[in-house]
C-alpha cells in the first residue's frame, strides 16, 4: 500500500485572448509541487509559504476535503505545498496546487479516476482563491498542452501543442490586491456588442485551428481579444507600450495571461526570445516598474 505521494504541476496562462474562462495552456514557467501522506485523522497543512493553513481556506485543503468525502476515506492526510507558482500573477498559482493534490490523491489511493472528473475535483479547491469556479487553469495544469474546456456537462478537449511554440511572460513588480481574479473580473462589462463577440469568436476559432496545424503563427496572429483585455489593461502599468513593444520585437500576438498582471507573447524556438523579452522589460521600466521575463514552452501536465 502507498503511503506517500508527490505530484508536481505546472503554472498556466488562461484565456489567451480571446477564450475567456475556456482556453488554458500549461507552461513550464514555474512548478507547485504537492506530497500527500496518509494519518490516523484529519487534514493537516504544512507549508513554508505564505499562505492559508486552515483547510477550509486553502486549495489544496477544499481538494482533499472533497474527494475524501465523495470517495468515503476515514484515514486522514497531511499535504505539504512548495509553492513555484507566484500567487497573485496571472500564472494559475492557486490552480496548480490544486491540480498537483487532485491527481496526487487519485494515485495515493489508487482511485484510477478519469481526466475531467480529476480537473472537478481541481476546479472545486480553486473556489477557496477566486471565489467562482472556473476550470481554464486547472484544465490545463492536470492535463498538460492546450485545453479547451467545455461546460454543462464539464468535457475537457486537450490538443497537443506544437513543439516549436514559446512563449516570453513578463512578470511585473507590482502589490496585487489580496483577491486579484475576484476584483479583476469585477470590471468586465456585463453586457458586449455583438460585432465584438463575432470579432473574438473568429480569432478563438483560429487558435484552435492553430493549435491543430501545429503553426504557431497562426496562433500567435489570433490572439486578439476585443471584450476582456480593453477592460483589465488599465490595471497593468505600461500594457500598451509592453505589447507595442514586443510585436515590434517579434512577438506574433501578445495579451494580458489569465487574469493579470503577468503579460503573455506568443512566438516560435526559431525567434529571438530575448529580444522580445527586453523590448517588454523596457515596456515596463517606461511606466517606471520593474518585471521579471521568463523565456517558456508548453509543458506536460501534473506528474509525480
Ligand atoms: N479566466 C480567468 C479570468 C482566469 O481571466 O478571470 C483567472 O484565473
Amino acid at each position: 500500500m502507498v503511503s506517500k505521494v508527490t505530484v508536481k504541476a505546472p503554472s498556466s496562462t488562461a484565456n489567451l485572448g480571446p477564450g475567456f474562462d475556456v482556453f488554458g495552456l500549461a507552461i513550464d514557467a514555474f512548478y507547485d509541487t504537492v506530497t500527500l501522506t496518509k494519518t490516523k485523522k484529519g487534514i493537516t497543512i504544512i507549508t513554508d509559504d505564505e499562505i492559508p493553513t486552515n483547510p477550509e481556506n486553502n486549495t489544496a485543503g477544499l481538494v482533499v476535503k472533497n474527494m475524501k468525502r465523495k470517495f468515503k476515506i476515514k484515514e486522514g492526510i497531511e499535504i505539504k505545498i512548495e509553492k513555484g507558482v507566484p500567487a497573485g500573477f496571472g500564472m494559475g498559482s492557486s490552480a496548480a496546487s490544486a491540480a498537483a493534490t487532485a491527481v496526487a490523491f487519485d494515485k495515493l489511493f489508487g482511485l484510477r479516476l478519469d481526466g475531467n472528473t480529476l480537473v472537478e475535483f481541481a476546479g472545486s479547491g480553486e473556489k477557496a482563491s477566486a471565489g467562482t469556479v472556473h476550470y481554464d487553469n486547472v484544465a490545463a495544469s492536470v492535463l498538460g498542452g492546450f485545453v479547451i474546456v467545455k461546460t454543462n456537462p464539464l468535457n475537457v478537449i486537450r490538443i497537443e501543442p506544437p513543439t516549436n511554440l514559446r512563449m516570453c511572460i513578463a512578470v511585473p513588480k507590482i502589490e496585487v490586491p489580496k483577491k486579484k481574479t475576484k476584483v479583476s473580473r469585477g470590471v468586465i462589462p456585463k453586457k458586449i456588442k455583438l460585432a465584438d463577440s463575432i470579432l473574438n469568436l473568429s480569432n478563438a476559432a483560429a487558435i484552435v485551428a492553430g493549435f491543430m496545424k501545429k503553426d504557431p503563427e497562426l496562433i500567435g496572429n489570433s490572439i486578439k481579444d476585443v471584450i476582456i483585455e480593453p477592460a483589465r489593461q488599465h490595471m497593468i502599468p505600461g500594457f500598451v507600450k509592453v505589447k507595442e513593444n514586443a510585436i515590434k520585437a517579434g512577438a506574433f500576438g501578445v495579451t494580458i495571461s489569465g487574469a493579470g498582471p503577468s503579460v503573455i507573447a506568443f512566438s516560435k524556438s526559431s525567434a529571438n526570445l530575448k529580444k522580445i523579452g527586453l523590448a517588454m522589460s523596457r515596456g515596463f521600466a517606461d511606466a517606471n516598474t520593474e518585471c521579471q521575463t521568463v523565456i517558456c514552452k508548453p509543458s506536460k501536465g501534473a506528474s509525480k
